[in-house]
């Protein structure tokens, strides 16, 4: 921060020079949309993480402002502002994981793919600089349309001829932790202890949850099938009604985009078995991207784990769910490649 770099200067502090230039050990990682409604608690959260030694924070209005606030935080990550086009590619110079959640988010009545013509271009943008910065950065994209903005991610690092499938994941964390939510709710659970696999993709029907294989093992009524699914897949629309023209989920998804990234840098660090659903360059079905669970390591995306045993609702929900997606990939691609 330049209050950082002045009181350097000022005192002429070794000790503080060492720690404004990131000097502990730990990962880097960069927040692109860090001063909006995710991005502020997103970074807060950040902050708190021991596994981070730098935190950079970019955004094309108030970066230095959120900076100087979460940079008072005793806790040890160093963190640094990037305001405006300008100073992007030095936010991602040298950094371990990019966590985007730049963009336009929905107002009442507006579905995710409204959003494509606004977002389609800002993840396009931020994509091309991660290319030439940091192109072995594990990318977490949280951008709506996720479905869309994936693909678009893809093909801008494939232009750039660096393009890693195992290194862009599409957040979809917020669905399995809604998921996880709404299935304690109804069987009494603690939410901690409920594992729901949520397939497909992030908006509407593509969001599928696989009721069958929640752990621990429930059997529910299709009464229940009905009440879930609809709220699984409408949880985000809910939260829009309910702010009623002031943005979307920000702060369920901020808890979420953390739980995701904590687990992208726990597999950096090395640990095993770090399992846990993301939208990615996939091979499990005939489409070329879908979420599904992954296990996650050193170098990005693992393992790729197949769908399991589906019921015939599930079935019927998959191919409603592929044909949708069919498209909002397709419309990802050819954004780039026009
Ligand atoms: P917001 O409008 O509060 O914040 C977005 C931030 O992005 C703003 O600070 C804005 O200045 C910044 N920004 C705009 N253009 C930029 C650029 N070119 N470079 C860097 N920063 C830029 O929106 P909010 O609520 O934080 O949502 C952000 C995105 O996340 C939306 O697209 C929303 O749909 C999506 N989202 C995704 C979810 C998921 O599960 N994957 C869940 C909830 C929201």
């Amino acid at each position: 921060p330049p209050n950082l770099q002045k009181m350097v200067e000022d005192l002429g502090l070794e000790r503080v020079n060492c720690r404004a230039k990131g000097a502990s050990s730990g990962f880097k990682v960069a927040i692109l949309g860090a001063a909006g409604g995710i991005g502020q608690p997103l970074a807060m959260l950040m902050k708190m993480n021991p596994l981070v030694s730098l935190l950079h924070l970019y955004d094309v209005v108030n970066a230095h402002g959120v900076t100087a606030d979460i940079s008072h935080m005793d806790t040890s990550a160093v963190v640094r502002g990037f305001l405006g086009q300008q100073q992007l590619e030095d936010a991602l110079i040298g950094m371990d994981l990019v966590i985007i959640p730049a963009g336009v988010p929905r107002k009442p009545g507006m579905t995710r793919d409204d959003l494509f013509n606004i977002n389609a271009g800002i993840v396009k943008t931020l994509c091309e600089a991660i290319a030439k910065c940091c192109p072995k950065a594990i990318v977490n994209i949280i951008s709506n349309p996720v479905n869309s903005t994936v693909p678009i991610a893809a093909e801008v690092f494939k232009k750039a001829g660096v393009f890693d499938p195992k290194r862009v994941l599409g957040v979809t964390m917020l669905d399995v932790v809604r998921a996880n939510t709404f299935v304690a709710e109804i069987m009494g659970l603690d939410p901690r202890e409920v594992d729901v696999p949520v397939v497909g993709g992030h908006a509407g029907v593509t969001i599928l949850p696989l009721l069958s294989q929640v752990k621990p093992s429930c059997s529910f009524t299709q009464k229940e099938i009905d009440y879930l699914t609809d709220r699984i897949q409408n949880g985000g629309t809910e939260v829009v009604e309910a702010k009623a023209g002031a943005g979307s989920a920000t702060l369920s998804m901020a808890y979420a985009a953390v739980k995701f990234a904590d687990a992208c840098l726990q597999a950096l660090r090395g640990d095993a078995a770090v399992v846990h659903c993301a939208y990615v360059a996939s091979e499990v079905t005939e489409l070329p991207f879908f979420a599904s669970k992954v296990r996650l390591g050193r170098n990005g995306v693992e393992e790729i784990y197949p769908l399991g045993p589906l019921n015939e609702y599930e079935r019927a929900g998959l191919e409603k769910a592929k044909k949708e997606l069919a498209g909002s990939i397709q419309k990802g691609v050819s954004f780039v490649k026009k």
